[in-house]
């Protein structure tokens, strides 16, 4: 198991367990590339009250399995993709790690490991912790 991050912010991982891997087959759900890393990531962060893993039904990356997202109050929100199910896991870990660390949620590009530097699929500015818009009615 990991090293459990700081609970007094926890980060937002979300996986989306319904990638398939490139030329993959289609297969049950809980066989696919996404439920695989989704189930690795699970496995590792058991017990880490710093994360909190969520499995997604898609994330709209669909051409770029497997797809995760990283988000925490305050901080910008990533999403990636290109992550192979069977060795992304590790890499996840280590860019949570660097995300929960960074105040903002920017993590410095040195320290990125290529996976992660070439995946990013987009970054969203931090939610306002109060709605800034009039209900609907
Ligand atoms: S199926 Fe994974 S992003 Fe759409």
């Amino acid at each position: 198991m990991n090293e459990p991050l700081p609970i007094s912010q926890p980060t937002r991982l979300m996986v989306c367990t319904t990638c398939r891997a490139e030329g993959e087959p289609s297969q049950p759900a809980e066989a696919r590339a996404g439920a695989r890393l989704f189930n690795f990531l699970a496995a590792a962060t058991a017990g880490d009250a710093g994360i909190e893993l969520v499995g997604v039904e898609c994330l709209s990356v669909c051409k770029r399995p497997c797809t995760v997202g990283l988000a925490a109050p305050g901080k910008w929100t990533y999403i990636y993709g290109d992550l192979p199910a069977e060795t992304a896991g590790p890499i996840v870990l280590d860019a949570i790690k660097l995300y929960a660390a960074a105040p903002d949620g920017l993590i410095p590009w040195k320290l990125r490991v290529d996976a992660i530097k070439k995946g990013v699929v987009a970054r969203l500015p931090p939610a306002p912790a109060t709605p800034t818009l009039e209900p609907a009615r």
